[in-house]
């Protein structure tokens, strides 16, 4: 029996993070020439394959912009994915631009990137509430919740179709092999249990070209959201060829 491949969502955020560098006020608009475009990532990335575009609006705005997601669902041709925290304005948002799916995240202004997951079980009926808009949209929500089995549970009596696996203890434990091999243990175990309760499962965070080979043994898994690895593989990759560009402009080329 063929298995069913693991779909990719592109996480297109570090675009946005790169232009906000340079452009933070431009950014705000998206009215003037900024570079990189991150919907211009994201027309690129499905070119090539994405089976959706994942965005992330934070509160602080440190890189998506309101008009980035506007933009996206303008032009993107699969699905739009919308990370967002419990946010009364950013739900308000969301059921405005209508994404395919949210994923709710928990945020902290200081953290570099989404460190730990939603805490389910201690805000179920905020959550509950935000599900129900959510479906009555036609919004599919998914929450992003750690390998733990008490929010697994918690997940499940909210009535959202999806969950994401937060993978990033697993990736931070890699080089430690026992530390790694109890924090895959406990995906695949949350993994199970959610598709016990007919949940979807999905991950994401901290998965690279490296650590996918175990992430890929873990069951149930149908989309996989991945954004730092691709970004900076793309600049790698990518840099080469820019500075020949530049340096035939420099010859008059
Ligand atoms: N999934 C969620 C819910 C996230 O918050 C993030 C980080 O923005 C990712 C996936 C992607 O993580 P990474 O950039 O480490 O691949």
């Amino acid at each position: 029996m063929m298995s069913v491949p693991v779909l990719l969502g592109v996480n297109i955020d570090h675009a946005a993070t790169l232009r906000q560098a340079r452009y933070r006020e431009a950014g705000r608009t998206c009215g003037q020439f900024v570079e990189p475009d991150p919907v211009a990532v994201a027309l690129l990335a499905e070119q090539a394959g994405a089976d959706g575009i994942t965005a992330h609006l934070r509160e602080d705005r440190r890189h998506m912009q309101e008009r980035d997601i506007e933009r996206l669902r303008e032009s993107i041709q699969t699905r739009l994915n919308l990370e967002m925290a419990c946010d009364k304005a950013i739900v308000e948002f969301a059921l405005g631009v209508r994404p395919d799916s949210v994923c709710l995240v928990p945020e902290k202004r200081e953290e570099i990137s989404t460190e730990g997951g939603l805490d389910v079980a201690a805000q179920q009926g905020r959550i509950r509430e935000i599900v129900a808009r959510m479906n009555g949209a036609g919004i599919a929500t998914s929450l992003f919740i750690a390998p733990d089995p008490a929010q697994v549970d918690a997940a499940g009596a909210t009535g959202a179709p999806w969950i994401e696996l937060h993978t990033g203890a697993f990736a931070n434990a890699y080089h430690d092999a026992a530390a790694r091999a109890v924090e895959l243990a406990r995906l695949r175990r949350a993994a199970e249990h959610a598709a016990q309760l007919d949940l979807v499962v999905n991950a994401g965070h901290g998965i690279n070209y490296v650590n996918i080979r175990e992430v890929l043994t873990l069951p149930h898994l149908h989309e996989l959201n991945i954004g730092h690895a691709l970004l900076a593989r793309a600049l790698l990759h990518g840099i080469g060829g820019a500075v020949r560009e530049m340096r035939a402009r420099l010859r008059g080329g």
